[in-house]
């Protein structure tokens, strides 16, 4: 935030061009890759629109499974943009498998991309498989896109070593940033899909390959929105103090007891135990208690906001992020808020078992 009040600066001088360098250098840390990433003044949507817009031209089949409401977005943004899609059926508490996308892409054999969310925020729900299920995608020759915006910094994405074409993440969620920024990866699959299907696109504004030419002149093709990149350029800084290692390891340990915490109390998490997500926690509504009424009573009497359902699981579950910043004392206040709100609405819990939990979690 303090580094947003710096007066802003010529985007076209030398003093860009040294904040643009140290950005593309540390997105390439975060990333974790040799390739081309490119900031984008707009928010995580933008940024997957900016990749489908440059991926995908009208007639494209593309396999996009839908397992909650950012994937249904995914699929929205690929129809907008004349592709075609094809679904994989998918539970919801459930991630798709690396069995199912091989027969897909088996049997529909020309499948230009295949875009997954790697983390569906809605459902609290990771692909544990996705290097497996890139593996795949690669071997059919289609390309491999992810939406990793909740969950690039807080938990593995080795976008090189996992062979992502094209990446997406968010400012605002695992970097620790303000919202406003979206950053995409290009791999050399992606330069030359993009490149030969070039007058295909239905694209201006988000022309990847205008980025990657004024990338090479330290500049952005439009005026990027400068007060977000001097934020960047911080929290990036701050990420590679902290190491990107340690920053998983962190989100991993407060997921850990954030789970312990809310199943010692006897609530449920909404996925399947082998895909839950380190970055938010879906905790599916108590037995007869609302979770307005928690979320309710946690901001007003705690301070402590916590997400509700989305799409068709609004009013079913209450979701804590589990992003950025987080650390035991968040995690601690937010147990302790939660315990002394479900105690309130008169929910049978012993005070203090989640926080026993938590405390094992830190300090046995
Ligand atoms: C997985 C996923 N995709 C896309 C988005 C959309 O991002 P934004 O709201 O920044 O446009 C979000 C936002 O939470 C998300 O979690």
């Amino acid at each position: 935030m303090r580094a947003m009040m710096r007066p802003t600066i010529n985007h076209r001088g030398p003093e860009f061009e040294k904040v643009y360098e140290d950005v593309l250098e540390n997105l390439g840390y975060a990333f974790q890759t040799h390739g081309d990433v490119f900031p984008i003044s707009a928010s995580g949507t933008g940024g997957v629109e900016c990749a489908v817009a440059n991926l995908v031209c009208p007639g494209d089949k593309i396999l996009v499974p839908v397992h909650g409401v950012f994937s249904q977005r995914v699929k929205e943004t690929v129809e907008a943009f004349g592709g075609i899609v094809v679904q994989v059926p998918v539970d919801w508490t459930r991630a798709p498998s690396v069995e199912q996308i091989d027969e897909v892409l088996g049997k529909e054999k020309d499948i230009k991309a295949s875009i997954f969310v790697y983390n569906e925020t809605s459902t609290g729900v990771t692909i544990r498989d996705l290097r497996r299920i890139g593996e795949v995608v690669k071997r059919h020759g289609s390309l491999f896109m992810v939406d990793a915006i909740s969950i690039l910094g807080g938990d593995d994405l080795p976008v090189d070593a996992w062979h992502v074409d094209v990446c997406v993440t968010g400012s605002q969620k695992c970097l620790a940033c303000p919202p406003g920024l979206a950053l995409i990866s290009v791999s050399e699959d992606g330069w030359r899909t993009i490149t030969r299907d070039k007058a295909r696109r239905h694209v201006y504004y988000f022309d990847l390959l205008k980025m990657k030419d004024s990338a090479s002149k330290k500049e952005t093709p439009f005026t990027p929105s400068l007060p977000l990149y001097f934020a960047l350029d911080e929290a990036l800084k701050i990420l590679r103090e902290e190491g990107l290692e340690n920053r998983i390891a962190r989100h991993r340990k407060c997921a850990k007891a954030f789970y312990d915490a809310i199943h010692a109390l006897g609530l449920s998490t909404y996925p399947e135990e082998a895909n839950r997500s380190n970055t938010v926690i879906a905790v599916n509504n108590p037995k007869g208690i609302e979770d307005k009424a928690i979320r309710d009573s946690m901001r007003q009497k705690h301070n402590i906001v916590v997400g509700g359902g989305m799409g068709r699981l609004r009013g079913a579950m209450f979701r804590i992020g589990c992003m950025g910043m987080i650390s035991e004392a968040e995690v601690t206040a937010t147990v302790a808020a939660l315990e002394s709100t479900l105690c309130y609405l008169g929910y049978q819990i012993t005070l203090g078992t989640g926080l026993e939990k938590v405390e094992k979690v830190f300090h046995a």
